[in-house]
């Protein structure tokens, strides 16, 4: 593992057992054999329709899903490994922001206390400084100070995911992983939630995992990108190359279905791709897009293509490359 990765997830794969009435039990391919590393200090992004395991990938990177194979390393240490008080511990490294702030924050608490709870779970700081840690959280995600005595449902959800930045960071993690965070907002105020993260960033050095099925969205954040489809990674980037250079044909369509303003000013037409996903349970033989895929060749339909790199860290898994 080198110096400078933050995390290291080497060919991680998360089947669940569903069990069916009259029948034997059905593996769902959830996550399916996925592999990116991340720069400390850096915002790695993953995009990819529904279902495609995007919040299976982020849930067993912080060990809140059981891993069936392959490994996941933080600062050197193997997280997919540990148990019992060592996994405890780690878990210091790592938090989470949630897509939606109406549902993650507790209703019933104030969020100065909402905030600071990491801070008391894990016994970080001296006790009598920590509601002054909180102040300055809030001050740090744009929240007046004295917002902390206020409940949940007194804030925007804008403001609510600045209160879930705030407990996210209390604990000062090397890693938040955050899945769909600005799904749930108006576009303005995604903006602004966008531009207070790469500002929390830019602070205090944090390392994100960025999730959302939105592309739009991951542009204006992420260094680097990973296009998932059903369980697998099948495009991986730096940002400028996959919006600029996008090799992969469900890449592509992802892309077109990005609103993009002419040059007269007027919105595009967007275009949706056709068709749903197959199951995660009956994989198809070959390449796992043939069914919707606008190039589709003999060779799709039986070979499955491999992940190989295609430029400098840019990677691609298509018969066509
Ligand atoms: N606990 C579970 N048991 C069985 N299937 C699951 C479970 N969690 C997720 N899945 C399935 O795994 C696939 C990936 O889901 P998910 O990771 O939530 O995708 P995404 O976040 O990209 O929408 C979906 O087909 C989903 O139905
Ligand atoms: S391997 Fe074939 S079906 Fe799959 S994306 Fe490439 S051209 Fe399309
Ligand atoms: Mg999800």
């Amino acid at each position: 593992m080198s110096i400078e990765n933050l995390l290291e997830v080497n060919d991680l794969k998360v089947h669940f057992s569903k069990k069916k009435m009259f029948a034997d039990p059905v593996v769902v391919h959830a996550v399916d054999g996925v592999s990116f590393s991340i720069p400390k200090g850096k915002t790695f992004g993953i995009v990819g329709e529904s279902g495609s395991g995007k919040t299976t990938t982020a849930l067993a990177v912080l060990r809140l899903v059981g891993i069936t194979s392959g490994t996941v390393e933080l600062g050197g240490q193997e997280i997919s490994a540990l148990e019992g008080e060592d996994l405890r511990l780690a878990r210091r490294q790592f938090q989470m922001v949630f897509q939606d702030p109406y549902s993650s924050l507790d209703p019933r608490r104030r969020v100065g206390d909402i905030v600071r709870e990491p801070m008391d779970l894990m016994d970080i700081g001296e006790e009598d400084a920590r509601d002054e840690k909180v102040r300055e959280l809030f001050v740090k995600v744009g929240l007046r100070p004295e917002l902390t005595e206020l409940f949940p449902h007194q804030f925007s959800g804008g403001q609510r995911q600045r209160v879930g930045l705030a407990r996210a960071l209390a604990s000062e993690p090397e890693l938040i992983v955050c899945d769909e965070p600005v799904s749930a907002l108006d576009v303005a105020v995604q903006a602004q939630i966008l531009n207070l993260m790469r500002r929390l960033q830019e602070d205090t050095g944090v390392t994100f995992l960025f999730i959302s099925h939105d592309l739009g969205v991951v542009q204006h954040l992420c260094d680097h990108v990973a296009v998932m489809y059903l369980g697998q990674i099948v495009e991986q980037a730096d940002r400028i190359t996959l919006f600029k250079n996008p090799k992969h044909p469900y890449t592509q369509a992802l892309l077109s279905a990005v609103p993009r303003v002419d040059s007269h000013g007027s919105h595009t037409e967007r275009q949706h791709l056709q068709g749903d996903p197959p199951s995660p349970i009956n994989l198809p033989k070959g390449c796992r897009f043939a069914g919707r895929c606008p190039q589709a060749m003999a060779i799709c339909h039986s070979e499955p293509p491999a992940l190989q790199e295609i430029g400098d860290r840019h990677l691609a898994s298509c018969h066509l490359l």
